[in-house]
């Protein structure tokens, strides 16, 4: 049976914050996601099926408990950060033998799981914060994941509102928009969306897959 993870508490938020202030272009918000935009985010998770599961940007574990939570007891999270003060946090709070914690960067992701003994994954949620990353780097990561999806798969990825070019008042502030849907169909061909406006900021969650030639 899986393990009771821990609760998300404020200890998390803390942390968060901290690391937020010392890097908010690469932690790219200032709180954790809410349970409610983690639930829309797995929604489209087959977890009957899913065994690999790969998880980028894992963050201090907002989306990685519900993940856990759901997962199969024979399942395995690889929990990807770039921030390996991150990791050490999910290292230290949570018990759990199906979640693999691992720093680095998802611009690597094939040969960080080809390290792993892994070849595809069932499905990748990502939380990175594509909108202030440059287009080198996204594109690498888009490629990497595709790369890295077994046929059928999916890609679950959101994007906060006030990335997507909102009001003239935000841009003021410094926050530049993104067409993120458009740039993930470059990548999958089938996209559907998923608003959550219980999270701040709110959010909408994009579960993207790819055609094969079964037409899956
Ligand atoms: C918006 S936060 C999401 C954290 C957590 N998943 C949540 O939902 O609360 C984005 C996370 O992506 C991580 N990150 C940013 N760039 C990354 C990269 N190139 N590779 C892996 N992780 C990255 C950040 O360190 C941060 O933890």
């Amino acid at each position: 049976m899986p393990q009771a993870p821990r609760s998300v508490g404020r200890s998390d938020w803390g942390v968060f914050l901290t690391e937020s202030l010392r890097s908010f272009t690469t932690t790219a918000s200032v709180l954790p996601s809410s349970k409610h935009l983690a639930s829309a985010m797995l929604r489209p998770i087959d977890f009957e099926r899913a065994r690999a599961i790969v998880e980028l940007g894992a963050g201090t574990g907002a989306v990685t408990l519900e993940l856990l939570q759901r997962m199969r007891p024979d399942a395995r999270l690889y929990a990807l950060d770039i921030n390996a003060r991150f990791i050490r946090f999910l290292c230290e709070t949570v018990s759990d033998p199906r979640l693999v914690p691992l720093v680095g960067t998802a611009e690597d992701l094939g040969e960080i799981l080809r390290q792993q003994g892994v070849r595809k994954a069932d499905a990748i949620i990502s939380s990175l914060g594509l909108t202030t990353m440059q287009d080198q780097q996204r594109e690498r990561i888009l490629s990497e994941m595709r790369k890295c999806l077994v046929p059928g798969g999916v890609v679950s990825q959101f994007q906060y509102w006030h990335s997507r070019g909102g009001p003239r008042w935000l841009r003021v502030l410094g926050l530049r928009g993104f067409p993120e849907e458009e740039f993930l169909r470059q990548y999958f061909h089938r996209i559907s969306t998923d608003h959550v406006l219980r999270n701040f900021p709110p959010a909408t969650v994009y579960s993207c897959r790819f055609a094969t030639a079964t037409g899956l």
